[in-house]
């Protein structure tokens, strides 16, 4: 695992960006697979400017999200699929019938999740998963236990998540229980994974996650298991590394921002 630690969300955000340009420019019909939430938000305005200003192109990319609340409809504000529309597709040329969120109001989940995973093979398989971490470790909605193995399936969220996720809504108790994520299995078979992750209130879930043993109690430590996984984060999240200056020094070897 690559640990690229930015001065900042901005730096952050343009040096992740960076990496999915290069798979879109490298291969114009990649498949990419997108995250909500406050950590991506910086990386989508930096691919949005890209696409305005330096013309990259995403007119043949295909894309899947990693999750969507069980109940909202996509016409619903605080839906993935509304966030993925405000943030980024709207303002870059993907096809919308390109673009894959869960639903999260299909008749039968179970149906459901397996034409998404049916639908990511027939894709071709995800060439660049995004990725941001929960407060308690997860990788998409794959909470403390979720088997590392898992796939695309509904899951009931943590109390925590429930709180984290509170700052969307009105109140917490409108945040939904329930959500399909793609499981931990799934992310796992993306050819490269991207983690953006920022802030002090993350620094203990990165720390166990890169640093700690591999444990469903900490899933996004399954990332250790992956042959090409980068993670940006600011130097507020990477406060409790341990190996920190020896990540600084490969990044200066290597040339990376910092
Ligand atoms: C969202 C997702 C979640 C978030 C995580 C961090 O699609 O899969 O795993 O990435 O909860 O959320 P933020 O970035 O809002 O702190």
């Amino acid at each position: 695992m690559e640990i690229v630690i930015c001065k900042n969300y901005e730096e952050m955000s343009k040096a992740a960006a960076k990496v999915a340009a290069d798979v879109v420019n490298h291969k114009p019909n990649a498949v990419l697979g997108f995250a909500t939430g406050s950590s991506p938000v910086g990386l989508y305005k930096e691919l949005i400017r890209m696409h305005q200003e330096e013309g990259l192109d995403f007119s043949k990319v295909t894309t899947f999200n990693l999750d969507e609340y069980v109940g909202l409809p996509g016409g619903h504000p605080q839906s993935y699929r509304h966030f993925m529309n405000d943030n980024l597709f709207d303002h870059i040329n993907v096809p919308p019938e390109n673009t894959h969120v869960p639903s999260g109001t299909a008749a039968n989940h179970v149906a459901f999740c397996e034409w998404y995973e049916k639908r990511i093979r027939e894709c071709g398989g995800i060439d660049l998963q995004v990725l941001g971490i929960g407060s308690d470790g997860h990788i998409a909605f794959n909470e403390p236990t979720s088997s590392l193995g898992s796939r695309t399936r509904m899951v009931t969220l943590t109390e925590q998540t429930l709180d984290d996720n509170a700052r969307f809504f009105k109140k917490k108790s409108d945040v939904p229980r329930h959500a399909i994520s793609m499981g931990v299995g799934t992310v796992l078979e993306a050819r490269k994974l991207l983690m953006v992750v920022s802030g002090k209130n993350k620094a203990p879930a990165l720390a166990a996650a890169v640093e700690g043993p591999v444990t469903s109690m900490i899933t996004a430590s399954a990332l250790q298991l992956h042959p090409d996984a980068i993670v940006f984060c600011d130097t507020d999240a990477a406060g409790q590394l341990k190996m920190r200056d020896y990540y600084l020094w490969i990044q200066k070897q290597a040339g990376r921002a910092n």
